[in-house]
């Protein structure tokens, strides 16, 4: 047992949690092991108070995307899908409305509808360099080249997607 584990008990509790895997009580139980700011309490109680409090950050409200800010953080695009970062070279990976967003080789990017043509399950990424994309459902195999039907009941290919890079995301042109 360390000194750590002797006089800060929420360190002792939450390496024990993360042991124990990421479960509710775990979650509740490193919940009552904060850091040094007092507790909220409720409303009317000393050294609470039920207001939220205001953001400290210099950079303002991250949520706020009006650009009033005054912040030097890039902004993500509103066509976004995915930043550039999210997306394994050599796989890939399932961005909203069902877009199969790939990097094959470092710095190129493909999208498909993920939908599958024969009877829309949301097909597999690939990985570890695989030139193939497989669907889950029935075994169709499509390139990761230019999505086109390989083997399967699926008749056709997968419905190819224009997408550029722009600000550090994998954008809809
Ligand atoms: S749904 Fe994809 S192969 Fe059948």
């Amino acid at each position: 047992m360390s000194v750590e584990d002797v006089f800060n008990p929420c360190a002792a509790t939450a390496r024990r949690t993360l042991l124990l895997g990421a479960g509710a009580m775990g979650i509740a139980v490193l919940a009552g092991c904060g850091g040094d700011e007092p507790a909220p309490g409720a409303g009317g109680q000393p050294g609470g108070s039920s207001a939220p409090a205001a953001p400290t950050s210099a950079r303002g409200n991250p949520f706020d995307d009006t650009g009033s800010g005054g912040s030097d953080e890039p902004k993500v695009p509103s066509n976004a899908l995915v930043a550039v970062g999210e997306v394994p070279v050599g796989g890939g990976v399932i961005v909203k409305d069902a877009v199969l967003v790939i990097q094959p080789a470092k710095g190129t990017f493909k999208a498909y509808d993920a939908m599958c043509p024969h009877e829309g399950e949301i097909v597999d990424p690939p990985f570890d360099g695989n030139p193939i994309i497989q669907c889950p459902r029935h075994n169709s195999k499509f390139k990761v080249a230019d999505g086109s039907r390989v083997a399967g009941p699926a008749l056709r290919g997968l419905k190819g997607i224009r997408v550029e890079v722009r600000g550090g995301y994998v954008v809809r042109p």
